[in-house]
């Protein structure tokens, strides 16, 4: 596949897709992560003599009220910091001003568009790749990069649409995932442990399905949890369960012993009391909402002696810090000569804001596109490149 770098990149207009889809509250963005994890490429370009015009969604648009929220103009300003360079923002998607803009650039310049989900508001074209719209996008540059690990999972025209049409490469964070993600899934040293939690089986059953042969051991904590003790017939009083995996929990919990579940629990009577114990049997009325010291002890062992290890998932609701004890201890188990690849969403913000980012050989930058890596599924995003 090919890389930025099997391009010239002087005096041409190159696009680069980024996953700038970070959280931002009233302006702030509370997580600036991924717009670091993007500055390599970025930069190399820079370096490189490249005009570099920057795509990215922020969010997603249904309605008219949707947009001011989504603007990408906060980006701008923290890459603009970041980069420690002038970032020309255009608050359009489209237009005469956005293609003069891109025409004045100079060598070195960079441009970041509005997000590219504006144009989801007429009839999805963005998310649906909408053929006008890559041609259209495709026509402001010369190469295509995409760097934009967490959308690779998504078909959307400014991925799929203008790498359909112009010569495309990867950057290198797409690079960084592949490389370290790959070979875990495809060829693991063994004993190999998955981790998982979050709340929901349903959103898990193509990972738990991809990696229960190749694992050695699954640990299981987090909501999802819950639905297979229930399957074992086990008391689990007002925790989160979903009925309709009862069945799929059974089945797999008879097909294989590798399955590791937890033994105790941290519960509260709700979710909002500051009161909250370690149970091993939890009562009618309580809610589960971490592992507690025995499980941790019992998954210790497990990750302990394992070469590799994946995780997916907080085992607890950790954004409570009644509720972190579970998620940072796993944070705090892992050893330099394992390989830890850390799957993105929630997992990837508890290492990170846990303090733990330099305990782990890698943390996914994408929460759908890394499940769906962990799935043994291609990604659109990536598929594309070099196919013309
Ligand atoms: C993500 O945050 O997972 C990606 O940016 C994709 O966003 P989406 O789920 O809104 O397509």
């Amino acid at each position: 596949m090919k890389t930025i770098r099997d391009f010239d990149l002087k005096d041409k207009k190159v696009i680069i897709r980024v996953d700038f889809n970070v959280p931002i509250k009233d302006g702030i963005i509370k997580d600036d992560n991924r717009i670091k994890e993007s500055l390599e490429t970025i930069n190399y370009a820079i370096n490189h003599d490249a005009k570099v015009i920057l795509l990215s969604h922020l969010g997603r648009i249904k309605e008219e009220s949707d947009l001011a929220k989504n603007s990408l103009l906060p980006v701008s300003i923290r890459l603009s910091e970041l980069l420690k360079k002038k970032v020309i923002f255009i608050n359009k998607t489209r237009g005469s001003e956005l293609e003069k803009s891109i025409n004045n650039m100079q060598n070195g310049d960079v441009l970041l568009m509005e997000n590219t989900r504006y144009e989801d508001l007429d009839g999805k074209k963005e998310s649906s790749n909408d053929l006008e719209l890559g041609k259209y996008w495709a026509s402001l540059g010369d190469i295509f990069i995409n760097d934009a690990f967490g959308t690779s999972h998504r078909a959307h025209a400014s991925n799929v649409g203008i790498a359909s049409i112009l010569p495309s490469g990867i950057g290198f964070l797409i690079e960084k995932e592949l490389n370290n993600m790959l070979p875990v899934i495809e060829n693991p040293h063994h004993p190999f442990t998955v981790i998982m939690g979050g709340s929901k089986v349903s959103d898990k059953i193509g990972v738990i399905d991809n990696l229960i042969n190749k694992c050695d051991y699954l640990l299981i904590g987090g909501g999802m949890a819950y639905t297979f003790l229930k399957a074992k017939g086990e008391e689990i009083g007002k925790s989160l369960f979903e009925e309709e995996y009862l069945d799929y929990c059974k089945k797999l919990l008879n097909k294989t012993d590798k399955i590791i579940l937890p033994v105790d629990h941290v519960v509260s009577k709700d979710l909002e009391s500051t009161e909250c114990t370690v149970k091993e049997a939890i009562a009618s009325d309580d809610i589960a909402l971490d592992i507690g010291p025995k499980t941790i002890k019992l998954f210790e062992k497990y990750v302990h002696e394992s070469k590799t290890i994946v995780w997916n998932g907080p085992v607890g609701m950790f954004e409570n810090p009644l509720y972190q004890n579970g998620t940072k201890s796993i944070c705090a188990m892992f050893n330099k000569n394992q390989t830890v690849i850390i799957g993105g969403g929630d997992s990837a913000s508890a290492v990170i804001n846990l303090g733990y980012k330099d305990n782990v050989t890698h943390i996914s930058t994408g929460g759908g596109a890394s499940l769906e890596l962990l799935e043994g599924k291609e990604l659109p995003g990536i598929k594309v490149i070099g196919e013309l």
